[in-house]
Parts: structure tokens; C-alpha cells; sequence
């Protein structure tokens, strides 16, 4: 079973306890969450970040805002809302809020506040178990790869789908740390994910755990792809709409495309909380659009290891910021899913059977 290095997220008392990542990768600090505006400013300013973590992240918000205000039907009512309005496009948010809707509605005021911080530890552990298995599958799926003679397994990824944006050992790179705890050799190469970067987070982690990585500038993909002999694309996912249609990172589209040119396979490693079966298509999904400055100015540390950002673009350039893209189904190898994989075409039927064992949205 896979420990976080640290827990992204854990109870304190009433409070919630997260790793902060905009600190990271050069700060490691953990921030308490003791109210509901807390909660949401820390998923809004992405200090938890990626689409199973946010979820988790917003069940353990309801509990904060039950704990620390009223906990009748107005005041549930009010948290679920501000929560859902956080971020629009991982549907993992929107599954938990339902299901914390579901368990927490019935209830009179006074079960609720220890039911809320049940059913948020429930869906944690519940997380971290999918993680696992997703590494499972995953792993069996890399061993079928052509064995590479004399070098590493070689995957790329975007974004980061690692620990870090889970309860557990992430979803995309579960496959990777299988791999690693199974002694296979495998290597990284890891984009940087302009413009938040969270690729650095990606080489954070695979550096603390040993495992052999290199990082990119974004629009080198396509060029190693072609040319660096890479075995496989392994990304996640924020939304997959019923059609198979993938919403993730911004940049996804584009390693998508140029896989399929180079013949690479590509995957996409999520859980079933992260299907959205209601979204029939792409175009439906709901694509969240950032602050222009996020593309305008860039952080890092100055000579100093004082943490300065600074604007990269001339005065009164405008910034499109799209903060993910959909990647057609058609591009997708297959689903690497905690109940095994799936390709796109055999993609309603799996979820129609597997929708009796997770309880998706209605
Ligand atoms: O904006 P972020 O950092 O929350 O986006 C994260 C991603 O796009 C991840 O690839 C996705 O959520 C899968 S995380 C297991």
C-alpha cells in the first residue's frame, strides 16, 4: 500500500489540515483550514489541487463549515453551494458533494457534525483504495508494452497526477510508483505545465521517491515523443464525459495528438468518480478560466531563495488562460480505472456495470 510522504489532507480537531502546494516544490508547509471560506479560498487558490483531492478536500469543507457554524439544512445547504462554486470543471467535486448531500440531508442537525467527518474520512480512504488499484492495472498494462532492450520504460506525463493531487499514490503516476516498488525500470519525462507548473510538482515527487525523471518545457512533447523513444503517455483526468471525451490539464490535446502521430499509446489513469456520466460529450464540459496574471508573471526563487514572481510580458499584453482542454475519446487507448481498463468504444457499457459498485452521480 502506497503512504503519502506527507497527507495532503488530515483532520485536527475541528480543522482541516492540508499541504499547501503553492509553497511547493520548494516549500513543503502545512496550513489549517478551520472554516468554510478557508476551505474554499484553499481549493480555489489551488493549495489543494487536482480533481480527487479537491473532492476530498470540499467533503472535509462541509464537516469544517458543520463544525464551526450551524449545521441546519440552511447552513448544509450554503456550504455545498460554496463549495460546488469553486472550481467548475472536475467533476470529482461535484460527486462528493452529492454524495455528502445524500448522507448528510436525512440526518438532524445535531448528527450531522460527526457524520460529515465520517463520511469525509470514508471517501479519503475510499480514494486512496482506487489509487491503488489503478496502480495495479496500470502496472499490468505497462508490462505488455514492448520491452525496451537495454533501457528504461520510458512515459511521459503532463501536469501532475501523482500523490500529491490524490488521498492516495495519484492516479496517473500509481502506475509508475507500482512499477518502481516492482522493480521495473522506468523513467519520466515530466512537462512543466506552463502556466502553473505543477510538472514541477510531478519531478518533486519522483525525485523524493527515487525515480528516474527528466522535465520539459511544454512544446518539447511532440519533438521527444518522435525522438526519445518513448513506450507510453500516461495522463489524468478532471472530467470524462460520457462519450469518453477527457478534460484535463491544459496541454493535454496536444500530447494526445502528437502520440497518435508517433504511434505512442495513450492513457488516461482515473477513477470512476471521475466520470461524468450526466456530460455527454466534450463541448459540454465546463472549462475553467484562470486570472490572465497567471500567464503574464512567473514565480520562482531569486538568488537569495527569497520567493519573488515577476512579469514576463510587456504592460498591457491580455492572457488567455483556459485552465484545461478536452482530448477527443478518439485519441485514448484505453481508461486505466480502478475496476480494470477500458477502451473508449466499450466505455458505456463498462460504466453501466460498474455504476452498481461506486455509486456515481444520478
Ligand atoms: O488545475 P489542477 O492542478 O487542479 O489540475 C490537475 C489536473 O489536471 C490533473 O491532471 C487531474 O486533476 C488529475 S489529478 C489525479
Amino acid at each position: 500500500m502506497f503512504i503519502q510522504p506527507t497527507p495532503t489532507l488530515r483532520r485536527s480537531g475541528e480543522a482541516l489540515v492540508i499541504l499547501d502546494q503553492t509553497g511547493l516544490p520548494w516549500r513543503a508547509e502545512q496550513r489549517q483550514l478551520a472554516t468554510l471560506d478557508d476551505v474554499a479560498e484553499a481549493i480555489t487558490a489551488m493549495r489543494v489541487r487536482g480533481a480527487p483531492l479537491i473532492g476530498c478536500a470540499a467533503a472535509f469543507g462541509v464537516a469544517v463549515a458543520l463544525a464551526s457554524g450551524p449545521a441546519d439544512d440552511a447552513a448544509l445547504d450554503h456550504a455545498l453551494a460554496v463549495l460546488r462554486a469553486t472550481r467548475p470543471t472536475a467533476v470529482n467535486l461535484a460527486w462528493v458533494l452529492e454524495r455528502m448531500a445524500q448522507r448528510l440531508q436525512p440526518l438532524s442537525a445535531h448528527a450531522r457534525r460527526a457524520a460529515a467527518w465520517a463520511e469525509a474520512e470514508a471517501i479519503r480512504a475510499d480514494d486512496a483504495a482506487r489509487c491503488e488499484a489503478i496502480g495495479a492495472h496500470g502496472l499490468s498494462r505497462l508490462r505488455t508494452l514492448p520491452a525496451p532492450a537495454g533501457r528504461p520504460l520510458r512515459v511521459m506525463t503532463h501536469c501532475n497526477a501523482g500523490w500529491l493531487a490524490t488521498a492516495g499514490a495519484g492516479t496517473a503516476l500509481a502506475p509508475v510508483y507500482a512499477a518502481h516498488a516492482a522493480g521495473l525500470a522506468i523513467e519520466v519525462f515530466v512537462s512543466e505545465t506552463r502556466p502553473r507548473l505543477q510538472g514541477l510538482l510531478t519531478a518533486w515527487e519522483l525525485a523524493a521517491a527515487g525515480i528516474a525523471h527528466v522535465l520539459s518545457a511544454d512544446n518539447a512533447a511532440g519533438h521527444l515523443l518522435t525522438a526519445s523513444k518513448i513506450d507510453a503517455v500516461i495522463v489524468g483526468a478532471d472530467r470524462i464525459a460520457a462519450n469518453g471525451d477527457v478534460a484535463n490539464k491544459i496541454g493535454t490535446y496536444l500530447k494526445a495528438l502528437a502520440a497518435r502521430a508517433a504511434g505512442v499509446p495513450f492513457f488516461v489513469a482515473a477513477p470512476l468518480s471521475t466520470f461524468d456520466a450526466a456530460t455527454p460529450n466534450g463541448a459540454a464540459i465546463p472549462i475553467e478560466a484562470r486570472a490572465d496574471d497567471e500567464v503574464l508573471t512567473i514565480t520562482g526563487l531569486d538568488a537569495d531563495g527569497e520567493r519573488r514572481s515577476v512579469r514576463l510580458a510587456a504592460m498591457g499584453t491580455r492572457a488567455a488562460n483556459p485552465a484545461f482542454d478536452v482530448t477527443p475519446a478518439a485519441l485514448v487507448t484505453a481508461f486505466v480505472t480502478e475496476r480494470g481498463l477500458v477502451e473508449p468504444a466499450q466505455l458505456s457499457y463498462f460504466l453501466r456495470n460498474a455504476a452498481t459498485c461506486f455509486n456515481p452521480r444520478p
